[in-house]
């Protein structure tokens, strides 16, 4: 059997998990990519078969153990794109495959899971939360009916929001870090990927998304997110848990400066 260590990739086929999934080959990891088309494993994370899918064959490839998750699959949100799209996607495609890979993770070695989120859940005014509830309390249909009410467009970050508060709750419990597994999210801003290009194409979103502030004076790359993924991933990262680290060039410390961290007065 192969020394390499594994990682499972969804939405490998494109942006960032694409420049993820070059970077820890670079690095020497086995990567099993997911994606709707041009990855190891084909599936739809938008259904529940499809996620039933990808966790059934990742179980094929490896020999009951992974030893890192990172889950780039998202949908932008867009005014002709349906909000149950992006809530079923987005939030029950990245929680039905931590779930259902976690015990996986779980025969790992030194196990790490990077769940994606984005900063437009602090940054984006108006964020419907009866999405974000809906989807924290498991329930799709409900989830779904929300997310058509808002529109994609705000239901994006209040699903990003949802993922965030899954891991938070999750990360330091018995089943995550109480055997060993370390899960952190990761919450990019505007970086340079076939996502950011429509959304700046958008006849209504692109105006509003120029004024965008990113202090450091431009977007990312999705080699720089990448890195970011590998050190979480990495033994430097060995003491991070349930934490929220937003790579976005400046735009959350300037836009919610004093907002956050928020302090605890009980
Ligand atoms: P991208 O569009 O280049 O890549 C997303 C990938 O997800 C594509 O390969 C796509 O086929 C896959 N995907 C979409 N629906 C799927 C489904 N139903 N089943 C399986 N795979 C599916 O986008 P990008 O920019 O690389 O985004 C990756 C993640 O980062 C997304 O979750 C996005 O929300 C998030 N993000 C992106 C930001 C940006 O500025 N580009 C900012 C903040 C977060």
């Amino acid at each position: 059997m192969s020394s390499k260590r594994t990682a499972v990739i969804t939405g490998s086929a494109s942006g960032m998990g694409a420049a993820t999934a070059a970077r820890l080959r670079a690095d020497g990891w086995r990567v099993i990519g997911i994606d709707l088309d041009g990855a190891e494993i084909s599936a739809d994370l938008g259904t529940p078969h499809g996620r039933d899918t990808a966790i059934e064959s990742v179980a094929t490839l490896v020999d009951g153990s992974i030893d890192a998750l990172v889950t780039w699959a998202g949908l932008g949100g867009f005014p002709g794109r349906a909000g149950s799209l992006v809530a079923s996607v987005n939030y029950f495609g990245t929680i039905a495959l931590l779930e259902g890979l976690r015990p996986f993770l779980a025969n790992g070695t030194e196990p790490s899971a990077v769940a994606i989120a984005s900063n437009s859940m602090t940054c984006m005014p108006g964020v419907p939360l009866e999405v974000t509830e809906a989807c924290l309390a498991g329930d799709e249909a409900a989830a779904r009916m929300a997310a058509d009410a808002s529109g994609s467009v705000t239901a994006y970050p209040a699903t990003k929001l949802a993922i965030t508060r899954w891991c938070r709750n999750q990360a330091p419990g018995l089943d995550w870090a109480g055997v060993g597994i370390r899960l952190n999210v990761l919450a990019p801003g505007a970086v340079e990927t076939p996502l950011l290009a429509a959304t700046k194409a958008d006849p209504l979103l692109g105006p509003l998304f120029e004024g965008f502030p990113v202090p450091i004076g431009r977007n990312g790359s999705a080699d720089e997110l990448a890195g970011t993924v590998a050190f979480l991933l990495g033994p430097d990262a060995r003491f991070l848990v349930g934490s929220v680290l937003v790579v976005d060039g400046g735009t959350e410390a300037q836009l919610r400066a004093d907002d956050l961290p928020s302090p605890w007065n009980p």
